[in-house]
């Protein structure tokens, strides 16, 4: 019996393969950059008291998918193209704009961060920075970025999302984690947990709380009962026990205890987990990539 969910499913699956696809070549190059200007496709233009305010702008309307803040006039572009998508001569140097680009698909997802390791970007470093503000938001492939609930919690209020999509990638384990929150109450739970620091302890159940995306082969989404850990088992919850911080959302999902019934939607400072079932961490690859999406 196929309705109207099971097409969306499908609309929904086509255009995140299609984010994934992108994420590769957009890597690093999607954060802010101050002295440039997307000229020429700008659809509407306001004025903003700052530059988040316009970024607010930005995410809040569904054809915007960059900006360019002019900083003398406090004028706000909201462009229709990004650099990619626009030809290339109208992307240029102006001393008094930035631009940003949005990750924005028809899907409607917004990257909240992409991080995709490079050849020369092959050292996962241990010293993450906690964001809190809109504007370091625009470092979303900064590999030590961690977002706070303090921001998602804002970016709720300002977008009204109401799922969180989670894609990893690690070659050297061989599996893509894809999955994405529900729009059901257990769904709703997942997001509510990361962003309201009163619920960082009540850890939601994960059974019927997700959907696993077409493209996942991952092991860790299979058995939705034997994630989440509880200090001694798997308790099919989300995270653990002792992750209750403000950056609790972030991405790798690792295992704790790294046996195979032990795993959970958690995370360390100290791996960059994709998937890895072993207590040695996967070494990383060109190309690995994470991300987390809203919409
Ligand atoms: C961008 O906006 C302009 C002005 O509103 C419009 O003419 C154009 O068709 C739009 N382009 C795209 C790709 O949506
Ligand atoms: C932008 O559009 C104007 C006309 O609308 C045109 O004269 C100008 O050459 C365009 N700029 C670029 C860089 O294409
Ligand atoms: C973004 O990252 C760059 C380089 O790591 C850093 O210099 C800059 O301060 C960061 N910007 C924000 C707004 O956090
Ligand atoms: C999982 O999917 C990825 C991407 O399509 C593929 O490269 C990999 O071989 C698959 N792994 C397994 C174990 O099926
Ligand atoms: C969290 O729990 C795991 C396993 O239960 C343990 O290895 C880790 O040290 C704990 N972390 C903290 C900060 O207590
Ligand atoms: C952890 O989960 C196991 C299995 O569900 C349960 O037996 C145990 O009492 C739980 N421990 C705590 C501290 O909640």
């Amino acid at each position: 019996m196929w309705g109207i969910a099971q097409l969306s499913v499908l609309l929904i699956a086509y255009h995140t393969l299609k984010i994934v696809h992108a994420t590769v070549e957009y890597n690093n190059e999607e954060r802010s950059q101050r002295g440039m200007a997307l000229l020429n496709h700008t659809y509407k233009s306001l004025y903003t008291e700052n530059y988040p305010s316009c970024l607010m702008a930005c995410m809040h309307d569904s054809q915007c998918t960059s900006l360019n803040y002019w900083w003398y006039s406090s004028q706000c572009d909201l462009n229709n193209r990004t650099k990619y998508s626009a030809e290339a001569k109208v992307f240029s140097r102006d001393i008094s704009s930035t631009y940003m680009g949005l990750m924005r698909e028809p899907g409607g997802w917004t990257a909240i961060q992409i991080i995709s390791f490079t050849e020369s970007n092959l050292h996962f470093e241990n010293s993450p920075s906690r964001i809190s503000d809109y504007k370091s938001l625009s470092n979303y492939s900064d590999h030590r970025m961690y977002v706070l609930s303090t921001l998602l919690l804002r970016l709720r209020n300002d977008m009204g999302f109401k799922q969180i999509r989670f894609y990893c990638h690690k070659k050297q384990v061989g599996t893509v984690l894809h999955i994405m929150t529900n729009l059901n109450p257990l769904g709703e739970a997942v997001v509510m947990h990361f962003i309201d620091d009163n619920l960082a302890s009540t850890r939601p159940q994960t059974c019927g709380s997700y959907t696993v995306l077409p493209d996942d082969n991952s092991t860790l989404s299979k058995d939705c009962s034997m994630l989440g850990w509880n200090g001694t088992h798997a308790d099919g919850k989300w995270t653990s026990t002792n992750v209750t911080g403000q950056s609790r959302i972030q991405f790798p999902l690792n295992p704790y205890g790294f046996q195979d019934s032990r795993r959970s939607f958690v995370s360390s400072y100290k791996r960059r987990d994709c998937d890895d079932r072993r207590a040695t961490e996967a070494s990383l690859s060109p190309g690995d990539t994470w991300a987390i999406f809203v919409r």
